[in-house]
């Protein structure tokens, strides 16, 4: 457990939806009368969504994977420190658009970085924190790209290769797979309400 709250984050490939379910998520806690912290990743803190506009950017130069990860790294340990950590502590639930297991999945798994680097990355920044559930939204990256593109804003990671959001989703689904009492899989592709349908099954059984 994560201090006295509940640590709840949402994953998985673009345009899955879950920024929406986040949205309905909060509403449901809310109505039970949980304190909800509604937050977001790269971001979550005045300095960490500084550095998001940095790492959502595209760079004539490029962005080598060293510097992404560590970018992603550097804000996760202000949006710890600011938010998520003292949340936690005074009994609220967080719940994060998008946590540690994107770096698994987009740094190690899109770009390459060594599994031992996000090892060692992990222990540096969260200490022995960890989410309490994490909900993985599975869609085709094609389904979810369609998705994203028809809301405007595009990111660079949206502009990776099919190849690319398919090794995000694989990972997505290995990390949940290997440790099932962490994870729930979320059948991101069936329409929104059957989708807020096994959100709420699954938080009813796991929360
Ligand atoms: N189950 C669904 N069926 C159809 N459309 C959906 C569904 N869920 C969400 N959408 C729509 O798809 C688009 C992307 O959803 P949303 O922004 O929640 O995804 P996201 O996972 O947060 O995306 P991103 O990774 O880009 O932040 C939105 O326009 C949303 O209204
Ligand atoms: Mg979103």
């Amino acid at each position: 457990m994560s201090g006295s709250g509940y640590f709840l984050t949402l994953e998985g490939g673009e345009g899955a939806g879950k920024s929406t379910a986040a949205r309905y998520i909060a509403d449901w806690l809310r109505a039970k009368g949980r304190e909800v912290v509604l937050t977001r990743e790269p971001g979550g803190s005045p300095l960490a969504e500084a550095i998001r506009q940095v790492v959502l950017s595209s760079w004539d130069e490029g962005v080598p994977a060293e510097t992404e990860v560590l970018l992603m790294f550097a804000a996760r340990a202000a949006h710890l420190a600011t938010t998520i950590r003292p949340a936690l502590a005074r009994g609220a639930v967080v719940l994060s658009d998008r946590f540690v297991d994107a770096s698994w999945a987009y740094q190690g798994a899109g770009r390459g970085v060594p599994a031992a680097r996000l090892v060692e990355l992990e222990s540096f920044v969260l200490g022995d924190l960890r989410p309490d559930l994490t909900l993985v939204f599975d869609l085709a990256p094609e389904q979810g790209l369609a998705r994203a593109h028809s809301r405007g804003d595009a990111n660079r990671f949206e502009g990776e290769a099919l190849a690319f959001q398919c090794r995000v989703r694989q990972a997505y689904l290995e990390r949940a797979q290997a440790a099932p009492g962490r994870y729930a899989v979320i059948d991101a592709g069936q329409e929104l309400q059957q989708v807020q349908a096994q959100l709420l099954a699954v938080l009813e059984s796991r929360l």
